[in-house]
């Protein structure tokens, strides 16, 4: 890689748009936290945990994500995870994180909705103050239970609109459509939740066209089998509709065979404001800017596909518009500097 490929993967700002806070619980805090929160787990080592991240799907993952979780108790506990990605991220040059929480992962094992979001606002909030990073939240229904509970998380989630912005759909995608959905989703655009899906990971085309036909999604967090279907690729690139794609985590729940088969680039040139986030950081190998890495190699992109792509993450994100002219302000002056040397 050649220096200033690196220089700008390290200083462009950027924003994460697909990060799910709880797959950025590291190895040593979760094995910390099981021990102070008296949580038994069949690990005793970080090597033992690391060990067992060989997933051959998502579902493989989303056995172990759930598992991992059950360290998270208190508010404090979601104060440290959330607050060891933020500090994480600052290193990569993130200035602006749209973060996915779910919270019925946590009400369905005896946690409260308000711990879990008092934890990560409070810590959001902290990194507004001292790392200068904004933030939105957006709220996600676990697709792999019944729409009845999506609801009891809405119900929730409307005594917090000033710190949930928005309302996304995760979890197994592969026997749970987003039509099953349906009637919450509405309800939650009624209630002014912007919303969001998971498509087109594991399931098909299908999938991201009733994402936005039914659920009238506003982005799609992967989308990558929407490439398959030049119709619903030419509709995306026309509404400018932005997937949020993520590249290690494709390579690692082998929804690719090798990193040089992400569709990242086969997306910009497709037209689609397409972006590059982490998903599980620390379930898949790596957190922004390692993303940013693999496929700047993989896919030979060039530096102004970096830079592109720093500017899409701020595009793509839910900042009002006048306030994104600012961020991109700032990838320019950065790129100047770096070419300065
Ligand atoms: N896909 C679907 N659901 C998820 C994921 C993912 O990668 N991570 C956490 N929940
Ligand atoms: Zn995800």
């Amino acid at each position: 890689m050649t220096d200033l490929a690196n220089a700008l993967i390290d200083r462009l700002p950027k924003a994460e748009l697909h990060l799910h806070i709880e797959g950025t619980l590291e190895p040593e805090l979760m094995l910390a936290l099981a021990k102070r929160n008296n949580v038994k787990l069949p690990y005793e080592t970080v090597e033992d945990v690391a060990k067992a991240y060989e997933f051959d799907c998502l579902q493989d993952f989303l056995d172990l994500y759930y598992m991992g979780m059950s360290v998270l108790q208190t508010e404090q506990d979601f104060h440290d995870l959330t607050w060891a990605y933020l500090l994480k991220v600052h290193a990569d040059s993130l200035t602006h994180v749209e973060m996915f929480f779910d919270p019925q992962a946590h009400t369905d094992r005896g946690v409260a909705f308000e711990t879990v979001l008092g934890g990560i606002v409070s810590a959001l909030e902290k990194a507004k103050n001292e790392l200068g990073i904004t933030s939105k939240l957006i709220m996600c229904f676990l697709r792999h239970l019944p729409e009845e509970q999506a609801f009891d998380a809405l119900e929730c989630a409307c005594k917090h609109k000033d710190h949930i912005h928005a309302v996304g759909l995760d979890s197994s995608e592969k026997g749970f459509p987003p039509p099953l959905f349906e009637r919450v989703f509405e309800a939650s655009r009624k209630e002014g939740f912007i919303p969001v899906a998971h498509a087109g990971e594991e399931g098909p085309a299908e999938n991201v066209r009733t994402a936005l036909d039914v659920l009238k999604v506003e982005r799609v967090d992967h989308g990558n089998s929407a490439l398959t279907d030049p119709a619903l690729v030419q509709r995306l690139a026309k509404q400018r509709t932005p997937l949020t794609m993520c590249p290690l985590s494709n390579l690692r729940l082998k929804g690719i065979p090798t990193i040089g088969d992400s569709p990242v680039k086969k997306a910009m040139d497709a037209g689609l404001l397409v972006t590059v986030n982490s998903d599980d950081p620390s379930y898949f190998g790596g957190y922004l800017n390692d993303n940013y890495r693999a496929i700047h190699k993989a896919l030979d992109l060039d530096e102004h596909d970096l830079i592109t792509l720093a500017k899409n993450s701020f595009a793509a994100s839910f900042i009002p518009d006048r306030e994104k002219q600012g961020h991109i302000d700032a990838i320019d002056k950065v790129v100047e500097d770096v070419k300065k040397g």
